[in-house]
């Protein structure tokens, strides 16, 4: 049996079955009707922006109105932007409701919004951990039990009925020092992924989850605002990528939907092999611990 976690490596991340699917044909993204948690910064912005360019009909979604109209009018005023808190239950099945109102129908539902919180696990708060579940996990969550019904009654276009995917990380696969409580809702993100995608295969929607390391967006800024750790540049700028890239693999596991996107190839080589050699990896982890203990405290 192959285990679940070596499945990228393998080469099995790919629909490949056409009973199931239309592995083949790519999904036109003109007219293509997306939805996007957290447009109005980092990843959810980048992705409006190339979605758009592509032709893409697009609800935005975030917290900050005036960051999304700022947005929609650099994409030429032709989006719809709804202010929606995707820790609120009542918002995630408005955002549902009136991107149905203006767009008729729900190609793909992007769950995106989320905050990283940079804090020693024990010490991360019951009210600290519990506000990045109802954000991360059940913003998504909510979002998908609200959205996934819309989805079912599409009629197929290009062979689809429609498509979640959901913005987790590459710690999904492996927690990480000073970042406990986001890596477990980023874990959570990922095993809701994976049961979701063998349930709705039969519905011909694709689900995929994404899989980023460090990216330069603003969620370093925002995850240590949150905690009380500040990550040392050396190890900030070590393993980065931009958001361009990140979101360039997106739109292509939107074009022709696939189960994982792994923007870093070694990222999700090392994850996996975590998996299988948690000690050996422990050991590795402990060094990255130690010099960000070291760095906070010469900053004290
Ligand atoms: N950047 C990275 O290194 C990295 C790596 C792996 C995974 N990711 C994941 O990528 C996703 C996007 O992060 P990013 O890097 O683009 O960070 P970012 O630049 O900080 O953007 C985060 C977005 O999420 C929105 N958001 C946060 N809380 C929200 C809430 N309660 N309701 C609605 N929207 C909310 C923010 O909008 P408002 O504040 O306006 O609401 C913003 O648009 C996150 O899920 C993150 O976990 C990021």
């Amino acid at each position: 049996m192959i285990p679940v976690n070596m499945t990228g490596i393998l080469g099995a991340n790919r629909y490949r079955r056409k009973s199931d699917y239309n592995a083949g044909m790519a999904r036109d993204l003109k007219e293509m009707t997306c939805v996007i948690t957290g447009a109005s910064a980092g990843i959810g912005a980048e992705l409006a922006k190339q979605l758009s360019a592509r032709g893409a009909r697009l609800v935005l979604a975030a917290r900050r109105a005036d960051r999304l109209e700022q947005l929609n009018t650099e994409l030429g005023g032709r989006h719809v932007c709804v202010v929606t808190d995707v820790a609120k239950r009542e918002d995630c099945t408005r955002l549902i409701d009136q991107s149905i109102a203006s767009l008729g129908r729900i190609d793909t539902l992007v769950c995106n919004a989320g905050y990283g919180l940079y804090e020693r696990t024990a010490l991360t708060t019951p009210d600290q951990m519990r506000e990045i579940f109802a954000t991360n996990v059940f913003g998504t969550t909510d979002c998908i039990a609200a959205g996934v019904p819309h989805l079912m009654r599409n009629t197929p276009r290009d062979g689809w009925r429609g498509q979640v995917m959901i913005v987790s990380s590459c710690v999904a696969r492996r927690g990480v020092p000073f970042l406990g409580a986001y890596s477990a809702t980023k874990s959570a993100q990922l095993s809701i992924a994976e049961a979701l995608r063998v349930e709705l295969a039969e519905h011909q929607i694709g689900v995929t989850s994404v899989h980023p390391i460090m990216t330069k967006t603003e969620f370093g800024q925002q995850a240590e605002s949150r905690g009380q750790v500040a990550l040392p540049k050396s190890q900030r700028d070590m393993f980065t990528q931009t958001v361009g890239h990140v979101v360039r693999c997106m739109v292509r596991a939107i074009e022709r939907p696939r189960p994982e996107v792994w923007p870093s190839l070694g990222s999700r080589i090392g994850f996996a092999l975590g998996g299988l050699m948690p000690g050996l990896i422990d050991r590795g982890m402990k060094r990255y611990y130690e010099q960000v203990v070291e760095a906070n405290r010469s900053h004290q």
